[in-house]
């Protein structure tokens, strides 16, 4: 019996009882869907699953993205990129993964970001490594209604890289600095199903508001990405061999926590799913 159990952090929900098989029957489709939009985020336990399974599975929330960087894509299955977070020895590992240790939100240096991510578990460390997701309609909700008054019908710009974020991104080809100018989204979003309004953040891609002079937009940024970080906000997925998590990139941030011994293997499948034009 297919069940959603609400977390008792921030955001989440956890999915028992589904038979992976079956997740594209248009009942338990709608369920699962539902629950994204209703609580951010779904995690669902299992097993490691092939590339070809894990892009069938995502396609219950929708239609599966090819990736932008063509180096993680996997095979024959591109819509499947292979994140590998393995620390290593020589304390060289993939750059991605130390960028992803600042909150952010996934693609939204494209003019249409995707609407969810999925991520796979296949092989993770034995301890440490824990992703944490932000609730953005909550940050929105906490902000003192001056600063709601400041940012409403605000635009801002988001870049494959900004001076503000902490790390640098790994290196594009030609052809995929072609695809990445920068692009303009509203501060302030919508979300398509519920109607909840929630802040649009994202320090690794956010470089400034647009009609602001850079020190106002920075100190404002600031100010934002505070609230962001205060642990009410917050629920932490600690990882199990096989997991799947989902999150909504309309209302959502995450990060992961580099905290996993040196030479454990960590490797993950991800696929985006299409989203719209944030309103
Ligand atoms: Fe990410």
């Amino acid at each position: 019996m297919l069940k959603v159990v609400p977390n008792k952090g921030a955001l989440g929900a956890r999915i028992e009882g589904l038979d992976r098989t079956r997740v594209n029957e248009p009942a338990v489709a709608a369920i699962l869907d539902q629950a994204l939009a209703e609580h951010l985020l779904v995690a669902i336990p299992g097993e490691p699953m092939t590339p070809e399974q894990t892009r069938d599975f995502a396609r219950v929330f929708g239609e599966p993205q090819i990736q932008l960087l063509r180096y993680k894509r996997s095979g024959a299955f591109p819509e499947v990129s292979v994140m590998v977070s393995t620390l290593m020895a020589d304390g060289t590992t993939d750059k991605t993964a130390i960028r992803a240790e600042d909150w952010h939100t996934d693609d939204s240096y494209f003019a249409v970001p995707a609407k969810a991510t999925l991520l796979h578990s296949i092989e993770i460390p034995s301890r440490g490594g824990a992703t944490w997701f932000c609730n953005m309609h909550s940050v929105y909700d906490a902000l003192p209604d001056a600063t709601k008054k400041r940012i409403e019908g605000r635009r801002a710009i988001h870049g494959y890289d900004t001076p503000r974020a902490r790390n640098r991104p790994s290196p594009r080809t030609p052809e995929e600095i072609a695809e990445t100018p920068d692009v303009a989204h509203p501060l302030v979003r919508t979300h398509p199903v519920t109607g909840r309004k929630s802040l649009y953040l994202n320090p690794n891609r956010l470089d400034r508001i647009v009609g602001l002079e850079r020190t106002e937009s920075d100190a404002l940024l600031d100010e934002l990405a505070d609230e962001a970080r205060k642990p009410q906000h917050h629920f932490g997925h600690v990882w199990s061999r096989g997991d799947i998590v989902v999150w909504d990139n309309r209302a959502t941030m995450h990060r992961v926590v580099i905290d996993y011994p040196v030479g454990e293997e960590r490797i993950m499948h991800r696929v985006l799913i299409e989203g719209e034009p944030p309103i």
